[in-house]
């Protein structure tokens, strides 16, 4: 009897195709299925980075998300949409397990680390066997992009993400030796307003599209407009021991 095919959800790394394991390349190229998030009417970053690496008769299960930032994260009818369309999500996979095929979900950066793949991973608990490949997560990649260590000796890394409200993001500010901001994009005045408060200001790096085209790198200081895109996370880097 042959294996009973498996979903593989499978990590890019941080956006530069060269930072992806060997693991994920095979699976990528080897795929009969492969299934993606990406906004409407968008080709997806997720999908953009593999091109070139896929089968020619691949099947492609383009999974396109109902609402990104139309609706704010409070509404209630935010999360019943996305609950529905993770519930479809899964559906669709499982209709290619039953028809003997693996898919492969390509998630960018690291799978477990705040991506839409782990949705579906707890939807499909059981149902069919699992694989997860991990990335280099987007801020290891940013990080490496700023040319400066993020910690050092004892210092304790503290990763946010920028949806928080702003008491709360300032309140985990206050006690940071090393920080991450992620899910940056229009979060920025009210990140940059807590960065202040607690007097992270001065040390705080925006990265932008980290080890993709286009990356930037610069001191928060030095960005003058509001304007930040979905790949843009902020840094402030450890200050701890060092011999
Ligand atoms: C939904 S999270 C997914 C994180 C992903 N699973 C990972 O391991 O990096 C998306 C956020 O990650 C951050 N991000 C991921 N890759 C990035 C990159 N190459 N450059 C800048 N920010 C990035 C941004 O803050 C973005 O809003």
């Amino acid at each position: 009897m042959s294996a009973p095919a498996t979903i593989y959800g499978v990590g890019l790394g941080p956006g530069d195709p060269e930072l992806m394991s060997v693991k994920a390349a095979r699976l990528i190229a080897n795929a009969s299925v492969i299934a993606h998030f990406r906004k409407p009417g968008r080709p997806g970053n997720a999908r953009t980075l593999v091109e070139g690496m896929l089968a020619a008769d691949v099947i492609e299960e383009a999974l396109e998300y109902p609402v990104t930032t139309e609706i704010t994260l409070e509404d209630p009818a935010y999360a019943d949409a996305l609950r529905g369309f993770y519930d479809e999500c899964v559906q669709r996979l499982l209709r290619h397990v039953s028809a003997g095929r693996d898919v492969t979900v390509l998630c960018e950066g690291d799978p477990f680390l705040y991506g839409s793949f782990m949705h579906l991973h707890s939807r499909l608990d059981g149902q069919a066997p699992i694989v997860v490949v991990p990335g280099i997560s987007g801020m290891s990649g940013c990080w490496t992009a700023s040319g400066v260590p993020i910690t050092f000796g004892d210092d304790v890394l503290t990763v946010v993400p920028a949806t928080l409200d702003e008491a709360s993001l300032t309140e985990r500010m206050r006690s940071i030796d090393a920080l991450v901001v992620m899910k940056l994009g229009r979060n920025l005045p009210k990140v940059r307003r807590a960065l202040q408060a607690t007097g992270l200001a001065e040390r705080a790096v925006y990265v932008e599209r980290g080890t993709m085209a286009g990356e930037k790198v610069l001191p928060l200081a030095e960005k003058t407009d509001d304007e930040a895109p979905y790949f843009s996370m902020i840094l402030v880097h450890g200050r701890g021991r060092r011999p």
